[in-house]
This record gives C-alpha cells, structure tokens and sequence, in this order.
C-alpha cells in the first residue's frame, strides 16, 4: 500500500493556535450509535475531549459543530441537544446547547460565551446547505468563529460547509484527534509490512464496491465478510436463500474478483455459515456450509469452519487492516466470527507478529465488544474516511487544513 498522505508537519495545529479569548469553532464527530435514547460507544465523544479540554483551559471560546445522522431537513430525532449531556459528563464542565445552527439565536449564545466555556450548536445537516458547501451557508458559520479547528477525522471524506468549506473563511488547525489520527494511520500504513490483509465486512457491497476495486490492487489478501460475502457467494452461484444480498451486484463482484486475480491479491470468502429463518438475538440457528443455506433461512454469521480459515491466514501475514464485522454482531451469538477473530488479530499483535489497524463506527463497537480494541496496533474513529484514506484518496477535510 502506498499514500500520497499527508505528513503532520504540513498542518496547522493546536500547537500554532493562539485561542485565549478567542471564539474557535471546533468541528467534531459526534455521529455516535444511540440505541433508546442511549450512547452504545461513546468512542468518538471521547476522541474529542482533549482538543475541547485543551482549547478551553487556554482561554478558548469553544463553540463544537457536529452532524448527527443523515436528515432531510430539521428532525427532532436527530437533535444534538442529548448529546450535549453526554460529552459534557466525560468532559467533567457544562456543554450549553443552541438549538440552532447558524442565526440569531447562535449568534447570541456564542456572544455569551466566556473564555473555557464550551457551546454545541444544533446538527450542521438540518441546514440543506451543509452538505452542498453552500458559500452563504459556509459564511454564516464563519461568522460565529475567529479561528477553525477541524478534529473530525471521522468525517473528513465529506466536502460540507463546516467540515471543508470553512477552513477557507478563517485560520484552520487540525485538532488533537484530527492529528493522531493521521500520524498513527500514516506511521501504520504508509509502508506497511507485507503480507497485508484487508478485512471487508459489513452489510452493502454497494458502497464499498469502489474501495474493494481498489484494496485488491494494494492488498496480499482480502478477506470479506458479513452481508457483503453474501453478494460474491451469490455471485458465484450460491444460493443464500432469505440473506442480505445486493443480486443486482453480482457483474460487479465477478468484476472485482477478476481484478484480484489479475493484482495476484487472493480473495478469502467463508466456506460455512450460522443460519437463522428470524432476524434476532438467540433465533434459533444451525451451522451449514454455505452451498446448504435452505430457501427461508438467512447466513447471520460465518461458520466455525470460515473462522479457523481467516485466523489460519492471519498467522501468515504482516499487517491487517480491518473495517466491517463478519456477521450481526449485535445478535447473540452471531457475534461469534467477529469475536473469534478479533480476539484472534489482538493475540497476533501482542505477541508482535502481526500490526493491526481497524476503523468503522460498527467495527469499533464489535472491537469493544470482544473486548479487545486496546490490544489493536490502532483503532480509528473514522468509517468511509478510513476506507477512502485505505484507498489512498486525498480527503477534502484534511487537504483543507494545509498551510
Ligand atoms: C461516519 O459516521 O462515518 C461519519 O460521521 C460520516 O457520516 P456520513 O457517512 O453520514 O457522512
């Protein structure tokens, strides 16, 4: 794998930021899993707290901006203003919230703000505009700040108002999370030791076709998993019955397949599945190979047999990258693959024979699952920029922080 990446050293950071007094806006992502009105993995909350800590102990005005979800418009069920609550016990002060993003009211509750307080405004993406890098939207929100920091890694794949677009307008820095995750993910990845494995799992081929075309020209190995396995399998002419399969992608994945074999990347598919005929926790299940998959049941998980395979190959190869879970992980005991083979990677890497990397919103909270995400080499906190960076694409939040 090689990265154009980008070096630390070509960014601003908090280290050149005079904040005292000052009124910074600081974008954030706190596009956590929230299950009945829950936080399920507050790793990305907790990824931000130094920058919001140390911007505010210097004097800072701190004003976060943050998008939540995917709405169309204002919807109350994406409102910040839970979460506010939430990053203000971790961060041991009070978080006030605005329930507006740009606007009378914002401009009011920053003008309010006093040196180390700390301001949410309401989810950037209630404004259509955010996510069209609206000049006028993108001015507005300047208007609310003297100086940017952007320390939303997970979210810099996006060219939106607040995560691209402003860094234009004002003085920008790459926040504390922002910088440790490109120095780890380029001291990680830039050149890495090879054999290198790719683990690709997860639900949509769909969006994950481009990255897969592409990982099979940088990788010794892909290894795919979850529902994704389904469409190559399907592909292939397995019938996987009542599964998540994307069939209409099946050109496709012969397509990606073609070009492993002619990149000389070997692509590992599950051989065995645990099948259900009900989508939930304890569904009663049997382990099949994955030719055997009865009309009315779905593949929930890989097989024992799948398992043994991946964990086999593991042991052969250098560094393993990794983002998607082999199977429903949050369904007891479809858990099982992706347990087994993170706890599996975390042995590797204690023992030091193996440097393991893994990103994803899901793949974090399966890695907390197994209770082995301290043990990997380096977790992000980034989903589709981690893919897009394991392509080697240049992210438009991270271009836009350069001196
Ligand atoms: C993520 O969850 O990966 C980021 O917050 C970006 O969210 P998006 O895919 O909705 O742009």
């Amino acid at each position: 794998m090689t990265h154009a990446k980008p070096n630390v050293s070509t960014f601003r950071t908090l280290d050149d930021a005079d904040v005292a007094n000052k009124r910074v806006l600081v974008r954030v992502d706190l596009n956590v899993p929230v299950e009945d009105g829950r936080v399920t993995d507050d790793t990305r909350i907790r990824a931000v707290l130094s920058t919001i800590g140390e911007i505010a102990d210097k004097g800072g005005k701190v004003i976060l901006l943050a998008h939540f979800g995917r709405p169309k418009g204002v919807d109350p069920k994406l409102s910040l203003e839970p979460i506010a609550g939430e990053v203000a016990s971790r961060l041991g002060r009070p978080v006030a919230f605005c329930p507006e993003t740009i606007g009378e009211k914002a401009e009011a509750a920053v003008a309010a703000l006093k040196p180390g307080e700390v301001l949410l405004l309401e989810n950037t993406r209630f404004d259509p505009r955010e996510e069209k890098n609206d000049p006028a939207f993108v001015a507005a929100l300047a208007e609310l700040g003297d100086l940017y920091v952007n320390d939303a890694f997970a979210t810099a794949h996006r060219a939106h108002a607040s995560t691209e677009g402003i860094a234009h307008h004002l003085p920008a820095y790459a926040g504390r999370c922002m910088q440790e995750e490109i120095e780890a993910l380029a001291k990680a990845l830039e050149a890495p030791e090879r054999p290198v494995m790719a683990v690709v799992g997860g639900a949509k081929v769909s969006s994950k076709l481009e990255l897969l075309g592409n990982l099979v020209k940088k990788v010794d190995l892909l290894v795919i998993g979850g529902g994704m396995a389904n469409t190559f399998l399907a592909a292939d002419g397995t019938d996987v019955g009542k599964s998540l399969c994307e069939h209409d992608l099946g050109a496709t994945a012969r397509s990606i397949v073609e070009k492993a074999k002619a990149a000389g990347c070997e692509i590992v598919l599950p051989v065995d599945a645990v099948v259900a005929k009900e989508f939930k926790a304890h569904a009663d299940n049997r382990v099949v190979p994955v030719d055997g998959v009865d009309s009315d049941e779905m593949i929930l998980d890989a097989g024992p047999t799948s398992v043994a395979n991946v964990v086999e190959k593991l042991k052969g190869v250098k560094t393993v990258v990794w983002n998607g879970p082999f199977g429903a992980f949050e369904l007891s005991p479809f858990d099982m693959a992706t347990v087994e083979v993170a706890k599996a990677a975390a042995e590797l890497t204690d023992a030091g024979r193996v440097l393991s990397v893994a990103g994803g919103g899901d793949t974090v909270a399966a890695l907390n699952h197994a209770g082995v995400a301290e043990r990997f080499t380096y977790v992000s906190t980034a989903g589709g920029a981690f893919l897009e960076w394991l392509e080697g694409k240049a992210l438009p939040g991270v271009e836009a922080l350069r001196r």
